[in-house]
């Protein structure tokens, strides 16, 4: 696990070498993927989430749960295993109600967690990048009945790649802001193939979306599961 923080913590000591931590205004948009308008936005975590408690995984600077706080009203919490990535996040948004945000790492933060939560996502955050048979396990025991989890990843098909066909992660990479990249083990899971591990958790996946940037490839960038706690 440990291995996986040094690129995570490079990405986020170059970005704040470019660009300074300062207040920003939530965004309008809740985003799934790196394309900006692509896909559905936060309507697909529930018709009315004024209150329930939400926990994003893998948050970086935290524009998705200043979002949903500030758009939406709810009660967000972002975890990020780079306290560097949590500092300016805080800087951006910190002065949110209903934000919150903490340093950790994600299977770390659910088993300390001392409660349940309405609703648990992740963009392009822990989910894939962590053992899922160990994180789905711990998200579903903190959702509430009933509760959502719904996660991006990169599409296993983007660039004409194939999904991984067993349980063991790839190599892939990270890449850098100075476009350098850095390795980073990742799973590559179809959208069958991560409701196998959905459904053993307690999760039904109740939709399962490839989002394709129309200006880009003829491949998918990014899949998108939804899920729902039994
Ligand atoms: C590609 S960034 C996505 C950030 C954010 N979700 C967004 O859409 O802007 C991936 C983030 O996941 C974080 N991350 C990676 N592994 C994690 C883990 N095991 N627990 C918590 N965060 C993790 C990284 O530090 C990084 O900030």
């Amino acid at each position: 696990m440990l291995a996986q923080v040094s690129p995570w913590h490079a990405h986020a000591a170059q970005r704040l070498a470019t660009i300074p931590a300062h207040a920003l205004t939530a965004p309008a948009r809740m985003e799934w993927s790196t394309h900006p308008g692509l896909g559905p936005g936060a309507e697909i975590l529930g018709p009315d989430l004024r209150h329930r408690h939400i926990l994003e995984l893998g948050c970086g600077p935290g524009h998705n749960i200043a979002h949903l706080a500030q758009h939406h009203h709810a009660h967000a919490t972002g975890v990020d295993l780079v306290g560097l990535q949590i500092r300016r996040a805080r800087s951006h948004y910190g002065h949110i109600d209903g934000v919150t945000f903490a340093a950790g790492h994600a299977l770390h933060h659910l088993q300390a967690a001392g409660r349940t939560f309405d609703v648990i996502y992740s963009v392009f955050g822990a989910v894939g990048l962590v053992a899922p048979e160990l994180l789905l396990a711990e998200i579903s025991h903190r959702l509430a009945p009933g509760g959502v989890l719904a996660f991006s990843v990169p599409h296993p098909a983007r660039a004409g790649r194939h999904p991984s066909t067993d349980d063991r992660p790839r190599e892939d990479y990270v890449t850098m802001p100075d476009h350098t990249r850095m390795p980073v083990a990742r799973w590559e899971f179809d959208a069958h193939h991560w409701g196998a591990h959905l459904t053993r958790t307690g999760l039904s996946v109740t939709a399962a979306l490839d989002l394709r940037d129309p200006h880009c490839d003829p491949w998918p960038t990014t899949l998108l599961i939804i899920a729902r706690k039994r």
